[in-house]
């Protein structure tokens, strides 16, 4: 397809050597100051300002063809903290940020985020997923690395209003897809001393994102790693913090390299109990139990947490401890789970060191409970259970 792009780039000004360069150079810039885009696309030339550009990306979206990736949508949301206190929330159209190239997040990681998601129902209606928790869970990954705490009525509020602002991108009910909407802090000071940051930035964008089983829920495999950790027992791993998803791509990678799902953590000291599925949390299903790991560098998975509450509704018992790798063996059905997929059932997982396999699905098919959670949470999502719990909140 023939697609043109020019783009006009912001000039700088700062190699001044004399009075007259600097005017010059200012009035150049404020001629060149904003960005154009030209198109050519369906035969037809289109001089168009960022926003009209993404106008007309948004008329082709494909809803049932989209993946788990970034597309950009109408506006995001930012607030500063400085001076001690959270400023008020602004509406923002830049994709882009401008920070001290001394900022604190890019040196020593002061970052946190969230991943939280929001569903049309067959009623028109849009529901969030549990903002509360994922709010109280941000609070924990900001006291974790020292960074301000966003205060949990302002991040609803936040989301609520990002998800206005973006209506239009909030998928269809018949597409299965959703909105996804990510939250994250980082520490905004310029600091060369390995200290925390005095002054933060909250900002929150949404992006829309294809059902997680294109093909239906499906199984797949994961392997076993000795040779890398995730986080240590007590390290990072309960903060959903950037630099724990640094420590897992080398892993991660590695693992799909070889065909897998992704990579399965033992737990960094004694490699002897579960750990996580890659950025997911692990439960087993056996004797009617839903068995779930107990560990002091796992996160803390809203999806778990809403299947504990759901396995007990569906009359299951269940346990939250320590499970060594052995047991693996005892389990009827396993599965990864966290808010991309709600639940991705495993296939099988891969000991190459033992050369063992453990093995859950021998003809790539679900388990029958691990079927009935992800339908009924997924129900709930959609409103098509009655929200019981109070795990919905309907933008209005
Ligand atoms: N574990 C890790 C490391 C994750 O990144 C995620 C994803 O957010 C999960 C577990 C699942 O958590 P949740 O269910 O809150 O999405
Ligand atoms: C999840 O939402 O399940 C995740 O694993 C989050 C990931 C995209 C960081």
């Amino acid at each position: 397809m023939p697609f043109y792009k020019i783009y006009e780039r912001k000039t700088s000004n700062n190699e001044t050597c004399s009075i007259i360069k600097n005017i010059l150079l200012l009035h150049l810039s404020t001629l060149i100051n904003r960005v154009y885009t030209i198109l050519y696309e369906d035969s037809s030339w289109f001089c168009a300002s960022t926003n009209l550009r993404k106008r007309k990306k948004m008329e082709k979206i494909n809803w049932s063809e989209l993946s788990f990736g970034y597309m950009p949508t109408d506006c995001n949301i930012r607030c500063s903290y400085k001076d001690g206190a959270w400023g008020k929330l602004e509406k923002h159209t830049d994709e882009y940020l401008t920070m001290h190239m001394a900022a604190t997040c890019l040196h020593y990681g002061q970052e946190a985020f969230e991943g939280l998601k929001a569903f049309k129902g067959k009623d028109g209606k849009i529901r969030v997923f549990r903002i509360d928790e994922n709010a109280k869970r941000m609070q924990s990954s900001c006291d974790g690395i020292m960074m301000a705490k966003f205060p949990i009525e302002k991040f609803k509020e936040a989301v609520i209003m990002v998800i206005k602002e973006n209506e239009r991108f909030v998928p269809p009910y018949e597409s299965g897809a959703s909105l996804y909407i990510r939250p994250l802090i980082i520490g905004m000071s310029a600091q060369v001393g390995v200290n925390a940051a005095k002054e933060y930035q909250f900002i929150l964008f949404v992006t829309p994102v294809g059902p997680y089983f294109k093909g239906g829920f499906q199984t797949t495999p994961f392997v076993i790693f000795r040779e890398y950790d995730r986080a240590a027992p007590l390290g990072t791993g309960t903060y959903k913090i950037g630099g724990n998803y640094a420590a897992s791509l080398l892993a991660g990678q590695k693992a799909h390299d070889m065909g897998y799902s992704n990579c399965f953590y033992l737990d960094a000291k004694e490699k002897k109990y579960i750990d996580e599925c890659g950025a997911a949390n692990f439960f087993g299903i056996k004797n009617n139990t839903y068995v779930t790991p107990k560990s002091t560098s796992v996160l803390p998975s809203i999806t778990n947490k809403s299947l504990m509450v759901l396995a007990k509704e569906l009359g299951m018992k269940v346990e939250q401890r320590p499970i060594p790798e052995e047991e693996l063996s005892t389990f009827e059905e396993a599965g990864a789970c966290g808010t991309a997929a709600v639940i991705s059932p495993i296939e099988r997982i891969d000991d190459l060191e033992k050369n063992k396999s453990y093995i859950f699905s021998s003809d790539g098919k679900p388990g029958v409970m691990s079927e009935k959670l992800y339908k009924k949470l997924r129900a709930i999502q959609y409103g098509e259970e009655p929200d019981k719990y109070g795990w919905i909140t309907i933008v209005e």
